[in-house]
């Protein structure tokens, strides 16, 4: 068994109630996020899905201003890089101490660094994240943090992309979403996380609403025979084609 089978055979497990074993494993998720900038993670989790989430109490996210960690008399987090040149280097201690502040009081699966040169965020990576208990996610910038850090604090590091973000805040944002609308109870209808885009490297088919027909711009006919096999069939086939058509890299893995 592949462990992406296991996976959604543990997100269809999660669908069917909150005893399992599985349900315990990744109920209350919680997410400590580290930046200089919190102000730029005020608004993405507090609306919407994610909002939702965390009222149910099925998501804890809590962002933590690396400044007040700070020993230096100025809150200062950062230093000039040793190499020379532009920019400033986030420094060890600021860092430090809030990892160890948050470790004092649980224990974490995973201490995230968002960099461009991190494993790319795919919804595999999101499907594994979404099993985890308790994340650190340490938001990078100016010109990145001390390398030391990332040898012996961070465990794995993500990039949302191949290009340069001015900070990780950013990206945080998009794998926090990513991933707690994978958490049983998030989503109204569990089940339509297992049929996202990707969740088995397809498109998403096209989707209609009333009404049928808006000016002559019409539904396909099939959608409104009421025949839920033919439905799906159609739904099947709109996926493959709209794969291969747009992403036809995603058909040879
Ligand atoms: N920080 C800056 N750019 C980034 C990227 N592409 N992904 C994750 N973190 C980043």
């Amino acid at each position: 068994m592949t462990s992406d089978f296991l996976h959604l055979v543990q997100i269809c497990l999660l669908t069917l109630g909150s005893g399992c074993y599985f349900c315990k494993k990744i109920t209350g998720m919680r997410i400590d996020i580290l930046t200089v900038v919190p102000e730029l993670l005020e608004s993405p989790f507090n609306h919407s899905i994610i909002k939702r989430g965390r009222d149910k109490g099925l998501v804890e996210i809590h962002v933590h201003n690396i400044r007040d960690f700070s020993e230096d008399k100025h809150r200062r987090t950062d230093d000039y890089a040793f190499s020379g040149g532009a920019g400033m280097v986030m420094t060890i201690q600021p860092i430090e101490s809030a990892i160890n502040f948050l470790k004092l009081q649980r224990d974490y699966d995973e201490v995230i660094y968002t960099s461009p040169d991190g494993i790319q965020l795919t919804q595999k990576v999101s499907n594994k994240m979404s099993l985890l208990n308790n994340i650190i996610i340490l938001c990078g910038h100016y010109k990145g943090i001390d390398q030391r850090i990332r040898e012996h604090l961070v465990t794995m590091e993500i990039s949302i992309g191949d290009y340069v973000l001015t900070g990780g805040e950013l990206a945080a944002a998009v794998i926090v979403d990513s991933v707690v609308r994978l958490v049983p109870g998030v989503l109204s209808d569990e089940t339509s996380a297992l049929t996202d885009s990707f969740q088995d490297n397809l498109l998403s088919p096209p989707v209609y609403t009333r009404p049928a027909d808006y000016n002559g711009w019409k539904v396909p006919e099939i959608l409104l025979s009421g025949n839920d096999k033919k439905i799906n069939e159609w739904q099947e086939q709109q996926a493959y084609e709209r794969t291969k058509r747009l992403r036809p890299d995603l058909l040879k893995d």
